[in-house]
């Protein structure tokens, strides 16, 4: 059983979604959550995760050195034994110390068609308002591997949604959530068995 990190910082419908999909969609008993950290403490995913009983940590990152604090994730990450690393909505950047342990494990999602509406400043309601500024006809979501740099790691998978002419980016964002949740989950199996795969050769 592959054992997934979730980091968060809000909702965590994303969350949802996968812990979902290790119970009765296309990772179950393929992958299972282990553990939910929050660089918020006041995030809804957190509830989430109590209410699945998946062990949670939420590190206020306020007066900690980013060293520091990922020193302190890194360490919950080996404790928990941890496979791979699933950004949800994580609004940090991970520092070396956890790039370089997981290289190729860690995944993130973004809300826009990467390379196009990514990097710094490039995230929430920004993403889906720079969309319908630049009249496109379509957007959707990507998962890629997460390196040091924003949203520039390789491309794992994208799901493509229209862009009508009159929506509003609030309905782009919901369309686009909606496509995160289906292919987030296909990700992490794509990624689970081309690892496993790798193993076998
Ligand atoms: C998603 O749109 C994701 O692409 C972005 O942050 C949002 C997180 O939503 N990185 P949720 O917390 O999973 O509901």
């Amino acid at each position: 059983m592959n054992k997934l990190a979730v980091l968060i910082s809000g909702g965590g419908s994303n969350l949802q979604s996968i812990i979902d999909s290790t119970k009765t969609g296309i990772l179950k008993d393929i992958a299972e959550v282990a553990v939910v950290i929050s660089s918020n403490p006041d995030a809804f995913g957190l509830q989430r995760a109590k209410n699945e009983n998946i062990k949670n940590f939420s590190l206020d990152y306020k007066n900690m050195q980013r060293e520091e604090y990922d020193r302190r994730i890194f360490n919950i990450l080996k404790n928990c034994k941890i496979d791979l690393i699933c950004m949800a909505g994580y609004m940090k950047k991970l520092s070396d110390i956890i790039v370089n342990e997981y290289k190729k494990k860690i995944l993130n999602i973004h809300p826009a068609l990467l390379p196009k509406f990514g990097g710094k400043g490039m995230y929430g309601h920004f993403v889906h308002e720079a969309v319908v500024k630049a009249k496109e006809q379509k957007s959707g979501a990507t998962v890629h591997f997460a390196d040091e740099n924003y949203d520039t790691g390789e491309i794992i998978i994208q799901g493509y949604v229209d862009v009508g002419e009159n929506d509003t980016p609030e309905i782009v964002a919901e369309k686009v959530l909606k496509i995160e949740h289906k292919i987030y989950p296909e990700a992490i199996k794509k990624v689970i068995e081309y690892n496993k795969n790798k193993l076998i050769i």
